[in-house]
C-alpha cells in the first residue's frame, strides 16, 4: 500500500483538486486497495470547510466530483504516509521545516517533478488560484492531471 497526503496552502483548492484527480485515476485503474489519497493544508484558516466552489466547478466541468474539507497538516501526520506531496516549493519547505526527523522530510517531494515533462520545466509549482480568477483554476487541473498521471506511472513501476 502507497499512502500519499498531497499538500497546499489552504486545502481549499490545489491539493483536494490533486486528492480527486488521482483518486479517479486510481480508481479507473482499480488500484484503491494499494493506493491511498488523502489532502491536507499546512494553514488553517479553512480547516472544516469545503473545497474552494471554483475548483469544485472546474472539476465537475472535467467530470469528477470532489469532496471532503480542509484539514491541516501536523508534523506527525508523517507517519501515516509515505508520500507528502506538496504543490509548490513554498508548500514543500514548510512542511520540510516541519518534519520531526530525516526520515519524515524524505517524504516530501513535489508534485509536478512527476510530470512527464518535468525535466523541460523551469518552473515545479503549482501556482496558488486562491486570489485570481476561473482559469487560473483550469491550469491547476491540467498541471495536476498530467503530473498525477506521471505519480501514478511511477508507483506502478517495479522498484
Ligand atoms: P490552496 O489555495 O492552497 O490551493 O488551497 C489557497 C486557499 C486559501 C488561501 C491561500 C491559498 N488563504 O490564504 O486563505
Amino acid at each position: 500500500m502507497t499512502r500519499i497526503c498531497f499538500v497546499c496552502l489552504g486545502n481549499i483548492c490545489r491539493s483536494p483538486t490533486a486528492e480527486a484527480v488521482m483518486g479517479h485515476l486510481v480508481a479507473a485503474e482499480g488500484l484503491e486497495s494499494e493506493v491511498q489519497v488523502e489532502s491536507a493544508g499546512t494553514g488553517g484558516w479553512h480547516v472544516g470547510e469545503p473545497p474552494d466552489p471554483r475548483a469544485v466547478a472546474e472539476a465537475r466541468r472535467r467530470g469528477l466530483a470532489m469532496d471532503g474539507t480542509g484539514r491541516r497538516f501536523e508534523p506527525w501526520d508523517f507517519d501515516d504516509y509515505d508520500l507528502v506531496i506538496a504543490m509548490d516549493g513554498s508548500n514543500r519547505s514548510d512542511l520540510v521545516d516541519m518534519a520531526p526527523d530525516a526520515t519524515a522530510a524524505s517524504k516530501v517531494r513535489l508534485l509536478r517533478e512527476f510530470d512527464p515533462d518535468a525535466d523541460r520545466l523551469d518552473d515545479l509549482d503549482v501556482p496558488d488560484p486562491y486570489g485570481g480568477g476561473p482559469e487560473g483554476f483550469a491550469r491547476v487541473f491540467e498541471m495536476v492531471e498530467s503530473a498525477c498521471r506521471g505519480l501514478l506511472d511511477e508507483i506502478r513501476r517495479p522498484a
